[in-house]
């Protein structure tokens, strides 16, 4: 069994973001900028970030932060937006999601410019995706497919099983998976909570994708032998031996399922790592776009 490291392959991907952001930097005179909206106080969202923002630094790129408060009307977020779309000096533009109850998240994404649309959230850029156009892919998906390509998994032909239908992870991976041709070409299964008998699924799978949110639900017996596991899970459970009182665990039971697979994502380490460089990917790509707006 190998673990599929996604800390030591984003460190690596990073480099190759550097090298961009600094050709682009001398070209254009200023650096790549992405743009963080982040509405109330939920911790985990500031928390996810301040990552980004350090990941931008990280490679060179700046960031700003626009913290809303938790009461903004729908309208102001919408203004708010709607300023950063026509920022010049703005590249790429995330809201950090989930927002508070009574605003509504979809008009929120519709009204990005789906040239900054680093997340890939916009139906502009789902639906180009969806038939192999060019547009910003969604973080994590595109990174889960970069882990593969890294090392080298062959994909063609191959019985793919993914567990979750979200709009995020499930839906635009199930799609890029089946794409034809290189990083394509598997048969994809994309299960979800109606599934009947998941586990007799989920044995099928050369490679298995668990994005449902639920910890530790994966146990052996629901893989085959020699499967390459992805988790894209990270679940907050308690433990009293850390100094949080809590620890993260992924979707799969990985003490359990490790041993019977040929590849296998850690949580944390593994699918996290690529979501994040994946996302300064599409900002930089959101900067070479500038003088050519794909839309
Ligand atoms: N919330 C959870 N994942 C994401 C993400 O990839 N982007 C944004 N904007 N919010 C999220």
């Amino acid at each position: 069994m190998k673990i599929l490291d996604g800390t030591w392959v984003a460190e690596a991907l990073k480099k190759d973001i550097v090298r961009d952001v600094d050709r682009w930097s001398r070209e254009f005179g200023r650096k790549p900028r992405m743009a963080a909206i982040v509405v109330g106080d939920d911790p985990a969202s500031h928390s996810y970030v301040k990552s980004k923002e350090k990941d931008c630094r990280q490679v060179g790129m700046e960031s700003i932060l626009y913290k809303l408060s938790s009461t903004i009307s729908q309208e102001g977020l919408i203004e708010c937006v709607k300023s950063i779309n026509e920022d010049a000096g703005v590249d790429g533009l995330i809201v950090q999601l989930p927002l508070p109850e009574h605003l509504n998240e979809q008009e929120v994404i519709e009204a990005i410019d789906p040239n900054k649309d680093v997340d890939g959230f916009h139906p502009i850029n789902m639906g180009r995706m969806m038939i192999g156009l060019p547009s910003f892919v969604a973080a994590t998906p595109a990174g889960i497919v970069d882990l593969l390509d890294y090392y080298h998994i062959p994909l063609q032909g191959k019985e793919c099983v993914i567990i979750g239908r979200s709009n995020i992870v499930g839906k635009p991976l199930a799609n890029l998976l089946s794409r034809k041709g290189y990083r394509g070409d598997c048969t994809v299964t994309l299960c979800h909570s109606r599934t009947v008998d998941l586990p007799e699924v989920t044995r099928r799978a050369d490679i298995l994708i668990a994005a449902i949110g639920q910890p530790l639900l994966i146990k052996a017996d629901w893989v085959k032998e020699g499967a390459v596991v992805v988790d894209v899970g990270i679940n907050r459970v308690e433990d009293n031996r850390t100094k949080t009182g809590y620890k993260l665990v992924g979707d799969v039971d990985f003490d359990e399922v490790a041993p019977r697979c040929s590849y296998i994502t850690p949580v944390p380490g593994g699918v996290g790592p690529m979501t994040r460089v994946s996302l300064l990917k599409n900002t930089m790509q959101a900067a070479k776009l500038r003088d050519m707006p794909l839309f």
